[in-house]
């Protein structure tokens, strides 16, 4: 069995979404073994994306994650990280998610894909570190 991250950001919380997400997980059969509403600093913003510092939209992305409160899980598994990343769709809502998934149910631009889920099993060890240290 396996951990993965997920994130309802900031989009999904203030559309009144979260409530949606944790169902699909739920009913996908993962489990929920830790969940966390809470503010992102600037810091935290920047080593979650990490990867992606010289992307052109890197400081449009740590505005948009730090805009306002989201929801931080860890899921668990077998498969979770891929599990999850089936329930969400691809980043793309209109032009990669597949039908039914999260983001292409709910979604529109890219930017606003209303989740996060780890890429790999090894992406979501060092999230799960950084989230939730304690864990
Ligand atoms: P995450 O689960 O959030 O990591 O999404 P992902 O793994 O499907 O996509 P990726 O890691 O490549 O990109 C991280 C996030 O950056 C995406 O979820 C989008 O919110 C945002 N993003 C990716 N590509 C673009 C882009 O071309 N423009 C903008 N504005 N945002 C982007
Ligand atoms: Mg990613």
């Amino acid at each position: 069995s396996e951990r993965s991250l997920v994130l309802v950001k900031p989009d999904g919380v203030s559309r009144g979404l979260v409530g949606e997400v944790i169902s699909r997980i739920e009913r996908k059969g993962l489990k929920l073994v830790a969940l966390e509403l809470r503010n992102v600093d600037r810091s935290l913003a920047e080593q979650h994306y990490a990867e992606h510092a010289e992307r052109p939209f890197f400081g449009d992305l740590l505005e948009f994650i730090t805009s306002g409160p989201v929801v931080a899980l860890v899921v668990e598994g077998p498969r979770a990280a891929a599990a999850f990343r089936q329930l969400a769709g691809g980043t793309d809502p209109v032009e990669k998610a597949a039908p039914g998934s999260i983001r292409a149910d709910f979604g529109l631009e890219v930017q606003f894909n209303l989740v996060h889920g780890s890429d790999s099993p090894e992406s979501a060890e060092r999230e799960v570190k950084l989230w939730f240290p304690d864990l």
